[in-house]
């Protein structure tokens, strides 16, 4: 297998190829090239057919910046890529809930791909946060699937918008990294529909990405790189995706199943394993050459959206990226609290000490396959001093070292030492005793401190969860020792997933949950300190009081193979507000330096029936002293339904800036989907009828107005089998009357009796003494009622 850029991309080329005539190559392509087509021709090119002129596509990491490795870089040099503008990662874009700042993100993205010649970005990644320990939720969005797709939609929209691809990943239910390439998600299907999937639905139906990359895992017991019903009932059938599947990386089992399943694109190059699997199915008649000729046709179709946007001599604005990078970052930051309006620091007054080493060396991306090599990269304490520079004095002091190899290793996670000396890796958390000592000196001597704690690097990586959600031991005696002599203590925290926070939180003044914030995070840290900037970010996850109360205990990560997500649609503030369990901060919270008071909630209802639209105006108004932006939340609530449903769930957002003392109206459209829940029985969504309650909250525990709707919904028939309860076939609006014309007169099935046996399938009543038909009769009934039923919803 070949490493890097060996093959020429259509950029290369002087002439920029004319589109490709499909039909016809396809009829020219011998079956070997429709096999080779299929599969990768080193790590991050499609197969190029040179007889025919059919050149590769390239692909690179994403996604919150472009990794394009150079040609010497082998498969675990991460580190080795060309420099590009490194964005703050989905974390903390997430915290933004700013669809418009994502689509211009996408845009520079999308940019910087066509300056290196790579057509489609590897992202973003919509997986759900469903346990906080997960190794990779600094690359996912939230433990929302309406947040993560809205903004992984926007976002999408943009890289496309500059003729590049994105690949929408990783399709689907990769919630943890334990055991991914093997461990089978068994998740039933409403939770599937209603959690795991809509965030992947919204992008494909709204935004249309040119690829989907599926996942390790299995779902069900089925790979999803096999999967038919994940990658061509649901995906293709029911959303209309017209693109391209591909493997996630080494994805790949049995390759002639993954092309039955609807998985086009083997990567990276199997080397030439993949296509005589193929070869061999087609020959042996287990696999069809028309499945082979979609994949093949999908791939040239690829070719084609990927060669108007390849140009030679193409180029990006660096600083204008950079500056993005800087306004994501400012956007991204959430102020969890701010006692006694600390924050803002005054431009004048007595020494500030900043404390902990990520406020100079800073933690502002994740690690694994998204690593990007910045462009540029600035620190909070050098922002800080030259923002502070002849006004204000500004000491600093480490308080705990940081093991800053990027080779990351779980065993130097800290929790366990022994194994982090057996792996001949440094463990990290150790507490130094003269670094604290030194902190503390600062601290005393200054009249606020700013304490920058956070997550090693080796303490979330894609490729390993956590064991826990603690700051490191270092980092906690260093934070306790600085809090107990100075009472100004303001936290800064850098970390890609929940941290524990309740245990200190209250022996500091404010905390500012900074997560990753890009190559421009120091100076947009140093904006939102000193108020250069108001913090506007909210939540787009629950920080729990103890990493116990997290729904997944218990079924994570799994054993024998086999992850459970018993939570069904619990996860994330589905479950603390289902529960009602105090959480450290609610999902959806953010604090600003101004404030905000909703006023004039109004509902009005469209449309109703099925196609249900509901439209929410409320009036928000800034009653502080400055300039701010404020996220209105629209939680749904359908207290009388007859299926479970969460306490709340988001259904809508959106965000209004204000100058102090302004006003605005606030609109959101909820439709129909925003009242369904999916009907397992008739395997589609349906709205029932009822009332339900919009809540318009500032986080989801912060509900400012709240108004009744009574909607009419859909009549939901199930359809009927002989196994069906008597009580429902009773209930069913034709077959009920049906029954009960067939049984009059029968003095044995009265309705009391009826009553006594309504819990007993039909089938089995018609075989007690007396009753008028049998089951040959209720088959035929059920046949007539149901097709009868259907033609008339
Ligand atoms: C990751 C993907 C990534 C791919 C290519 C895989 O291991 O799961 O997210 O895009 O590698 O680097």
């Amino acid at each position: 297998m070949s490493e890097g850029n060996e093959i020429t991309p259509a950029s290369d080329r002087l002439d920029v190829p004319r589109l490709l005539d499909v039909p016809r190559l396809l009829a020219e392509l011998t079956l070997d090239e429709k096999a080779a087509l299929l599969g990768g021709a080193d790590r991050w090119h499609t197969e190029p057919i040179e007889r025919l002129g059919i050149p590769a596509v390239m692909m690179a990491d994403g996604p919150h910046g472009l990794r394009k490795q150079s040609p010497e870089a082998t498969v675990l040099d991460l580190l080795v890529s060309y420099p590009a503008t490194c964005f703050p990662p989905a974390v903390a874009l997430a915290s933004t809930w700013d669809g418009d700042l994502l689509h211009r993100v996408g845009v520079a993205l999308g940019d910087e791909c066509r300056a290196e010649g790579v057509s489609i970005l590897l992202g973003p990644g919509v997986n759900m946060k469903r346990t906080p320990l997960c190794g990779r939720n600094f690359e996912y969005f939230s433990e929302d699937p309406l947040l993560a797709g809205s903004l992984a939609a926007a976002f999408v929209t943009g890289v496309q918008s500059r003729g590049i691809g994105v690949s929408l990943k990783h399709f689907a239910a990769n919630n943890q990294e334990t055991d991914r390439r093997h461990v089978s998600a068994d998740v039933d299907e409403r939770t599937l529909r209603e959690i795991y999937l809509p965030a992947f639905e919204r992008v494909v139906t709204t935004a249309r990405p040119w690829t989907l990359m599926c996942s390790y895992n299995r779902i069900n017991g089925v790979y999803s790189a096999e999967n038919h019903w994940l990658l061509t009932e649901v995906l293709r059938d029911e959303w209309g995706f017209d693109g391209l599947v591909m493997s996630d990386w080494d994805a790949m089992n049995l390759r002639e199943r993954g092309v039955a399943a609807g998985l086009d694109l083997e990567m990276p190059s199997s080397d030439g394993v993949g296509t005589r699997r193929i070869l061999d199915a087609v020959a042996a008649g287990t696999l069809s050459e028309a499945d082979v000729d979609r994949g093949a046709t999908r791939v040239l179709e690829l070719v084609n959206r990927s060669l108007p946007a390849l140009a030679p001599g193409q180029t990006f604005d660096a600083a204008a990226h950079h500056a993005l990078a800087r306004e994501a970052a400012v956007e991204s930051a959430v102020l969890l609290k701010n006692d006694g309006a600390l924050l803002p620091l005054a431009r004048s007054g007595g020494p500030i000490a900043v404390i902990g080493e990520f406020a100079r060396t800073p933690r502002y991306q994740g690690a694994g396959s998204s690593r990007v090599n910045p462009t540029r990269l600035e620190d909070a304490l050098t922002a800080l001093r030259e923002a502070l520079a002849g006004a204000r004095e500004v000491t600093f002091a480490p308080g705990f070292a940081l093991v800053t190899d990027v080779v990351t290793h779980p065993a130097a996670a800290g929790v366990d030492a022994a194994a982090a000396t057996a792996a001949g890796v440094p463990a990290t958390g150790t507490p130094d005793s003269s670094l604290i000592a030194d902190a503390v000196e600062l601290a005393r001597a200054a009249e606020v401190v700013v304490l920058f704690v956070g997550l090693p690097p080796s303490y979330e990586s894609e490729g390993y969860d956590r064991a826990h959600m603690n700051l490191p031991p270092d980092q906690l005696e260093l934070l306790a020792a600085v809090a107990a002599v100075n009472a100004n203590v303001v936290v800064v925290l850098s970390n890609g997933a929940a941290v524990t926070v309740h245990p200190w939180q209250d022996s500091v003044r404010a905390v500012l949950e900074g997560w990753l914030l890009g190559q421009a995070g120091g100076r947009a840290t140093a904006d939102l300190l000193l108020g250069a900037a108001s913090p506007s970010g909210k939540l787009a996850e629950t920080l729990p009081l103890a990493y116990e109360h997290n729904p997944s205990i218990g079924n994570f990560p799994g054993e024998d193979g086999v992850v459970r997500y018993g939570e069904g649609l619990l996860i994330g503030y589905r479950w603390y507000d289902t529960h009602r369990l105090d959480v450290a901060y609610p999902f959806g919270h953010g604090l600003s330096y101004t404030t905000f008071a909703y006023s004039d909630l109004v509902t009005r209802v469209h449309d109703d029936g099925a196609r249900t639209s509901v439209e929410v105006t409320c009036r928000v108004t800034n009653t502080g002293t400055r300039a701010g932006r404020e996220i209105v939340q629209v939680y749904v609530s359908n207290p009388g339904s007859s299926v479970f449903r969460p306490e709340q769930e988001l259904k809508g957002f959106a965000a209004v800036s204000l100058d102090a003392g302004a006003s605005a109206e606030v609109h959101v459209t909820l439709d129909a989907r925003a009242f369904s829940h999916w009907h397992t029985a008739a395997s589609r969504w349906t709205l029932e009828g009822g009332s339900f309650e919009v809540r318009i909250g500032a986080s989801s525990r912060d509900i400012r107005l709240t108004t009744a709707l009574q909607l009419a919904g859909e009549v939901i028939v199930d359809p009927l089998a002989p196994g069906t309860l008597l009580g429902v076939w009773l209930a069913h609006p034709v077959a009920g009357d049906r029954l009960r014309e067939i049984l009059q007169g029968s003095t044995v099935y009265d309705d009391y009796r009826l009553w006594r046996l309504r819990e007993n399938p039909l089938v089995r009543v018609s075989r007690m003494r007396g009753f008028p038909i049998d089951e040959h009769d209720i088959a035929a009934l059920a046949a007539e009622v149901n097709a009868q039923t259907e033609s008339s919803t």
